[in-house]
C-alpha cells in the first residue's frame, strides 16, 4: 500500500514572486536528502519549473554529473491534481502553480499540507493578502488572496481534519532597502495571527538565481558552481535556514 505523499504547493496569484525558483530549489534539496520527490508544473503554458529540471537532467547527462534529479512533469491539461496524490510512489509532491487564478491552482490548494507563498518585499505584493493604511502602514484588513487560502484551509479541515500550514516566504530580500524591509516585516507580523500564516525568510536578491536556469543548476550544487564565492556560501546558508524553517531542524543539505 502506498502512503500519501507530503504535498507542498507553491502558490501566489501574483506573478513572478519566485514560486518556480523556490519549487526547484526545494525539490533538489529534498532529493539530495534521499527523498523521492515529484514536482508537477501546473502552468501548462510557461512550464518554468519543468523546463528548469529538464535542463538539469540534460546538463547532468552532458557532463557526466551525478546530480540529485527530482522527477518533473507538467500536469496534462484538464487533469485533476488529486490524481497525482493518489498515484503514490513519492515521499514529497511539489505542485508549482501558475501566477494567476486557475482551476488547477485552486484544486492544488485544496490538496496542500503546506502552502508556500513567496512574496517580494513590496506593498504591491502585500496588497493581495492585506490592505495597509497609507499614513501609518498599519494593516486595515486581510484581502482577497488571504480569503482564498482561508477558504481552502477551512474546506480541508472539514474534509479530513488536517490543519494546513501556510507559509509566507519573503523572497528577493535586499540589504539596501532597510526601511521598506522593516515596514513589510511589521505589516506581515501584524497580519500573521489574524490570517493564520507564518513568515519565513526566503532568498536574498542575487543575480545568480536568474543565471542558473539554462544549466538547471541550483545554489545547492556547490561543486558545480566553480570557485565558491562569499555570495555562494551565504546563499547556501540561507537555503539551509529556509529548509529548517519549513521542515524543522533535522533537515540537512548534503553537499552535492
Ligand atoms: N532571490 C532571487 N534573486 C534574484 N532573482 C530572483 C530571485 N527569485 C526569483 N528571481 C527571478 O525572478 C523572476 C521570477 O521568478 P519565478 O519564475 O521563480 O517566479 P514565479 O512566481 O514562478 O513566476 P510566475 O508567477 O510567472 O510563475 C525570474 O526571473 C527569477 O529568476
Ligand atoms: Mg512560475
Amino acid at each position: 500500500m502506498s502512503t500519501r505523499p507530503a504535498v507542498l504547493v507553491l502558490a501566489n496569484e501574483k506573478g513572478g514572486t519566485g514560486k518556480s525558483t523556490v519549487a526547484v530549489h526545494l525539490a533538489v534539496a529534498l532529493a539530495a536528502e534521499g527523498k523521492r520527490v515529484r514536482l508537477y508544473d501546473l502552468d501548462q503554458r510557461q512550464r518554468t519549473s519543468m523546463r528548469y529540471l529538464e535542463n538539469r537532467a540534460r546538463h547532468a547527462r552532458t557532463h557526466g554529473l551525478d546530480l540529485p534529479l527530482p522527477s518533473a512533469d507538467v500536469l496534462p491539461e484538464g487533469h485533476d491534481p488529486a490524481g497525482l496524490v493518489e498515484a503514490g510512489g513519492a515521499d514529497v509532491l511539489i505542485l508549482d502553480t501558475p501566477g494567476r487564478d486557475s482551476d488547477e491552482g485552486r484544486r492544488a490548494l485544496s490538496l496542500a499540507d503546506t502552502i508556500i507563498t513567496p512574496i517580494n518585499d513590496s506593498f504591491i505584493d502585500f496588497d493581495l493578502i492585506g490592505r495597509v493604511n497609507p499614513e501609518t502602514f498599519r494593516v486595515e484588513r486581510p484581502s482577497f488572496y488571504a480569503e482564498t487560502i482561508w477558504k481552502a484551509r477551512q474546506a480541508r479541515a472539514r474534509r479530513d481534519g488536517t490543519t494546513v500550514d501556510w507559509v509566507l516566504l519573503r523572497n528577493r530580500l535586499s540589504a539596501l532597502e532597510a526601511r521598506n524591509r522593516r515596514r513589510l516585516g511589521e505589516a506581515l507580523a501584524e497580519l500573521a495571527p489574524r490570517v493564520g500564516f507564518r513568515v519565513v525568510p526566503g532568498l536574498s536578491e542575487r543575480v545568480i538565481y536568474r543565471e542558473l536556469f539554462p544549466s538547471g543548476l541550483t545554489l545547492l550544487d556547490f561543486a558545480q558552481l566553480g570557485e565558491p564565492s562569499m555570495s555562494h556560501v551565504a546563499a547556501r546558508a540561507e537555503l539551509r535556514e529556509l529548509m529548517a524553517a519549513l521542515f524543522g531542524g533535522e533537515t540537512r543539505l548534503s553537499a552535492c
